[in-house]
């Protein structure tokens, strides 16, 4: 059954070295990223500022063939599907939160190219992700507020990725926050299969091992169900 789900790993880079974001980058696939995780903010959804298209497209003028996921933490997430579709970007994953029209938003995501990704934050009952699922390729379960990176994992978020898991068992399931070497045995065990880390890999002395650590506890999950 879970034959196709694939385990992978897509670090964040919210908490490295942004003056060095593509060598910071290069260095992650180096040591074995699947994909790279980009935190976009705009100081509205959440109360911080990342970066945005135009940075985004300078990463993937260096960075050719690598998935790119854009997180959407932005109140109008209509507004930046096609800058981010022109800028490269591979999967669009945004929150459904302060979006009316969800259905629409998929809509266009697709029209330009990109995978969708549904993003809840903590407080968000999974149900309101639910009833979208045949319109999406990836669900992101947040496991803290998004905004900042460093913060401690929230373990009660693992019953929505349980129910998740339960109910569709090929569907790409995403969490990220507070997820390392220490918290990721509960991800793996509730059926999370991509997994972005931002502080536990950015700041890991051999940034190779922890990834590979992470990858190999999510993949032995899989193939035991
Ligand atoms: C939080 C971001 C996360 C975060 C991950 O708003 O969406 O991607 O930076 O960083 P860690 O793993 O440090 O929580
Ligand atoms: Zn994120």
């Amino acid at each position: 059954m879970s034959r196709n789900l694939k385990a992978m790993i897509g670090p964040s880079i919210l908490n490295s070295d942004l003056s060095r974001l593509y060598e910071e980058s290069q260095k992650l696939l180096d040591n074995g990223a699947d994909y790279l995780h980009l935190d976009v903010m705009d100081g509205h959804f959440v109360p911080n500022l990342t970066l945005g298209h135009p940075v985004v497209k300078c990463l993937r003028n260096k960075i050719k063939d690598v998935f790119f996921e854009t997180h959407m933490m932005v109140s109008k997430p209509e507004q930046w599907i096609v800058p981010m579709a022109d800028a490269g970007v591979n999967q669009y994953t945004f929150h459904i939160e302060p979006v009316d029209n969800v259905e629409e938003v998929c809509r266009k995501i697709k029209e330009n190219g990109m995978k969708v990704g549904l993003a809840i934050k903590p407080g968000t009952p999974v149900a309101e992700v639910d009833k979208y699922i045949s319109i999406s390729d990836m669900v992101l379960i947040m496991t803290v507020e998004p905004g900042f990176g460093g913060q401690k994992f929230m373990q009660d978020q693992m019953t929505k990725v349980k129910y998740l898991r339960d109910q569709y068992p090929l569907l790409n399931i995403e969490v990220d926050g507070g997820v390392g070497p220490s918290t990721i045995s509960c991800c793996a065990e509730a059926g999370a299969n991509m997994i972005v880390s931002g502080t536990a890999v950015i700041g890991a002395a051999d940034q190779a091992a922890t990834i590979r650590t992470l990858r190999d506890t999510v993949q032995q999950a899989i193939n035991k169900r």
